[in-house]
C-alpha cells in the first residue's frame, strides 16, 4: 500500500467545495484576489499586476500535485459553485503537512478558512504517516492566528525574524507557529 499522504482531488465540507487547482483557474484567481493588496498584505508574494503573473504561479503550484509535494486546491461556496473564492495549499514534508491559505476579501468573515482548515488538519492527522499539521503567520495577522486556533492547532511559539512578508517589509518578520500533532 502507498503510504504517502495526499488529499482528494475534490472534496466538500459542510458549506464549501474544493478541487485541485489547474492553470486554467488563473483568470478567476487574478480577478478574485491576486491583485488585492489588502489580501496579500501578510503573504509571501506581491500582488499580481498581469494575468500572466497568476498563470506562472499556477503552472508551478499545480505541478506539485504530480510529485506529491503539495496539493493547491481552489475553493467555492456550495451555494455558488462557479464562484472561486480562494485557495488552500497543503505542502508535505515527510511526516508533516504545512498549510497556506488565502481568500478573496468578499469571502472573509464567513468561517470559510476555519471550516476548511479544520477538515484539512483532521484529514492529515488521520493518515498513518502524518504526525504534525502546522502553519505559521505574521505576528500581526490576527485573523490567520485565530483560524489556526479554531482549527485545533496550538500556538507553539514566536519565531523571530522567520519569514519575509514583502508587502510589509523587506526585512524578515516575526511569525507565530501553530501545530496540531498526534
Ligand atoms: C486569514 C483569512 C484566511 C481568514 O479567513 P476567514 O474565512 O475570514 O476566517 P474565519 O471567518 O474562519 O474566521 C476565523 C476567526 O478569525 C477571526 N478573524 C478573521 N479575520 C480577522 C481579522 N482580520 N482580525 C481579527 N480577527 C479575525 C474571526 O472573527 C474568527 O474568530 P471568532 O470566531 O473568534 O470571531 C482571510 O482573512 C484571508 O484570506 N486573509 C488574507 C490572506 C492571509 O492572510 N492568509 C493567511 C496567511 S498566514
Amino acid at each position: 500500500m502507498d503510504q504517502r499522504y495526499c488529499i482528494p482531488e475534490m472534496f466538500e465540507t459542510a458549506r464549501y467545495r474544493l478541487r485541485r487547482a489547474n492553470p486554467s483557474d488563473a483568470l478567476a484567481i487574478f480577478e478574485s484576489y491576486a491583485t488585492d493588496p489588502t489580501v496579500t498584505r501578510y503573504i509571501g508574494w506581491r500582488p499580481h499586476s498581469e494575468p500572466c503573473d497568476t498563470e506562472d504561479f499556477l503552472e508551478e503550484a499545480s505541478a506539485e500535485w504530480e510529485t506529491g509535494k503539495g496539493f493547491p486546491s481552489v475553493v467555492f461556496p456550495q451555494s455558488e459553485p462557479d464562484h472561486l473564492i480562494g485557495m488552500f495549499h497543503p505542502h508535505v514534508f515527510g511526516h508533516k503537512v504545512t498549510y497556506g491559505y488565502v481568500l478573496a476579501k468578499k469571502a472573509w468573515g464567513n468561517g470559510c478558512a476555519t471550516e476548511v482548515m479544520t477538515w484539512l488538519v483532521d484529514h492529515a492527522l488521520e493518515h498513518p504517516a502524518i504526525y504534525r499539521a502546522e502553519a505559521f503567520c505574521d505576528i500581526e495577522n490576527r485573523g490567520s492566528a485565530r483560524v489556526m486556533e479554531k482549527a485545533g492547532m496550538i500556538r507553539e511559539g514566536l519565531l523571530r525574524r522567520f519569514f519575509i512578508h514583502p508587502n510589509i517589509s523587506e526585512a524578515p518578520r516575526d511569525c507565530l507557529m501553530y501545530a496540531k500533532v498526534k
